[in-house]
């Protein structure tokens, strides 16, 4: 079954400033999309608007072909649609396990031992589980990443929205990051990526969207994205 998210037209602003404006694309399951743009540049707005946490001040979202922009977090995780936020958002007061349990359990996605088993898998794919105990305000930004995608993983996402997960990794973390995403991809889950350390994306995704001052300056192979004319001028700060 191949879960369908297509942003149309999508628009947000903050008062009187424009975030984002007339964005289209669409993704299905089994396949990935990743997002680069300079600091600013509206993708965590546009992570944001896709999984339902701010409502778009224009434009539209579908899943499956049923419009769900008028959906909240909440609903649309139900639906299978799961980000990570950049700036991780941990249950401070819970172990890492009990984090995870919260994802496991979210929206029906299970009960009882089978939250459990689908909790301590999502940690093993992490590389969390060692941490299972550790009260979660005992991490590090690293495993409060890892923990945001462990809490991810464990509500069973058709369509995973990654928000700045590589950054700080070792060579070998990055190597295992672009292995479990590539398998998370393999499982059939689709996923947009959001990273600055754009040659982890070149690994992993088959299309690459530039974004720039709220726009979609680029869209296409990663190679013919990071040549793009716009795409060099928006990295080098405009010159
Ligand atoms: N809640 C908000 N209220 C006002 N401005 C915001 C808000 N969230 C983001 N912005 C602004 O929107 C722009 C894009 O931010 P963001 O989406 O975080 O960019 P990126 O993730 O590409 O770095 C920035 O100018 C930021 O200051
Ligand atoms: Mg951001």
């Amino acid at each position: 079954m191949t879960a369908t998210l297509k942003a149309i037209g999508i628009g947000k602003r903050f008062g009187a400033l424009a975030v984002l404006e007339g964005i289209d694309f669409d993704l299905s399951s089994s396949a990935a999309i990743g997002i680069v743009g300079p600091n600013g540049a509206g993708k965590s707005t546009l992570m944001a608007v896709l999984s339902g946490a701010l409502v778009p001040s224009a434009g539209r979202i579908e899943m499956d072909g049923r419009d769900i922009t008028e959906l909240g977090a909440a609903e649309r995780s139900g639906l299978g649609v799961m980000r990570t936020h950049q700036i991780p958002k941990p249950f401070l007061g819970l172990t890492v396990l009990e984090n995870v349990l919260v994802g496991a359990t979210h929206a029906g996605a299970a009960q009882g031992e089978a939250a459990y088993a689908l909790a301590l898998g999502a940690l093993d794919t992490a590389g969390m589980r060692r941490l299972a105990n550790r009260p979660a305000e005992s991490l590090g930004l690293l495993d409060r990443k890892r923990l945001e995608l462990a809490r991810a993983l464990a509500t069973r996402p058709k369509i995973l929205l990654l928000d700045e997960i590589g950054g700080g990794l070792t060579d070998a973390e990055a190597e295992e990051l672009v292995q479990m995403i590539k398998g998370l991809r393999a499982e059939g889950i689709g996923i947009v990526w959001i990273e600055h350390i754009v040659h982890l994306l070149m690994q992993v995704v088959e299309r690459l969207i530039c974004v720039d001052a709220g726009r979609i300056i680029a869209d296409g192979s990663p190679a013919a994205v990071m040549a793009h004319p716009d795409v060099v001028r928006a990295y080098m700060g405009g010159v």
